[in-house]
């Protein structure tokens, strides 16, 4: 897959050469090309905010160097094995290619994506939609992604209604609180979404089995509970000995009922969804979680 980020702080990025994504990239399984937004600025200044039309505190981001980073961006095909500059044919001011934090591969063409598909924009925002694992697994499946950092109080809302008349657009918040920029949210996006990449992570199996991700599978819908390895004893703490007992039916249920523990107590709200599939277990062990359970009542 490919991944295009503009920002006005490409150093911001430098964590994507680290760990598993930073292998990934290397490996060529994700193209990261890092974009500094100021390169499409038009003055001396090279400036890309203005104050916002009708009053209000802060600074609005400007339309016109996010239409043309959009557009050259746009016009980027990824290839394989070469590190070239996108062509900036929009700004005067400044021949110099783009800040990449990796290496991209990149040349220019028609907007087809790493994986022969569109691209779709990601735009960071605290109005946005929620990311969430869901959307991470759906992300995960496009072949070209584009996250546009907004600072300030955003981006000139022209931006995203003209960016909508060529691919899709989302608006998207990671969470109940507000970010100084959007970069942070996009490194927390991209981690989620890279680690869901087939040969991303070490162990295939362990993305089915995390929280949130059970899916259809026996854990749907339950945070993970603890985890433990060795020593069996450690400052005088014993491993629940039934982990070591060999007994996978047993150990299998333990986890279920530690995984329905944690949820009723760090988020009700996921534990107030869990289905009518609950079984007369699962319903004892979130009563005695002194989670309220609907229908049928385990109190004897
Ligand atoms: Cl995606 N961006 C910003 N600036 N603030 C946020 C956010 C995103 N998600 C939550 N707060």
């Amino acid at each position: 897959m490919r991944i295009d980020i503009i920002t006005i702080f490409p150093e911001y990025f430098g964590p994507l050469r680290v760990s598993l994504i930073g292998k990934a990239a290397e490996r060529g399984d994700i193209q990261f090309g890092v974009h500094d937004l100021r390169d499409w600025a038009t003055d001396v200044h090279r400036s890309v905010d203005d104050s916002p039309y009708g009053g209000g505190p802060g600074m609005v981001m400007t339309p016109g160097p996010w239409g043309e980073a959009l557009d050259s961006v746009l016009a980027l095909i990824p290839t394989t094995n070469t590190t070239s500059s996108p062509t900036n044919t929009s700004s005067p001011t400044n021949t110099s290619s783009p800040v990449h934090t990796s290496s991209p591969a990149v040349t220019s063409g028609p907007a087809v994506g790493a994986g022969g598909g569109p691209a779709r924009l990601v735009l960071p925002s605290p109005s946005g939609v929620p990311f969430t694992q869901e959307r991470a697994a759906a992300y995960a499946g496009e072949p070209w992604l584009i996250f546009a950092c907004g600072r300030y109080e955003g981006i000139d809302a022209r931006v995203a209604a003209d960016a909508r008349t060529r691919m899709p657009v989302d608006e998207v918040s990671i969470g109940d609180y507000v970010l100084a920029g959007g970069e942070p949210a996009v490194l927390v996006m991209v981690e989620a979404i890279a680690r869901l990449l087939p040969g991303v992570m070490g162990n295939a199996r362990s993305a089915a089995d995390d929280s949130f991700g059970g899916g259809a599978g026996p854990m749907a819908g339950l945070l993970e509970g603890p985890v433990y390895t060795r020593p069996p004893v450690w400052r005088g703490q014993e491993v629940p000995p039934v982990l070591l007992s060999g007994d996978h039916g047993a150990i299998a249920r333990w986890r279920r009922d530690q995984a329905l523990r944690v949820t009723a107590a760090s988020r009700p709200d996921l534990a107030a969804r869990l289905g009518p599939d609950l079984d007369k277990r699962d319903r004892e062990v979130l009563f005695a979680a002194g989670f309220p359970v609907s229908g049928e009542d385990v109190a004897h």
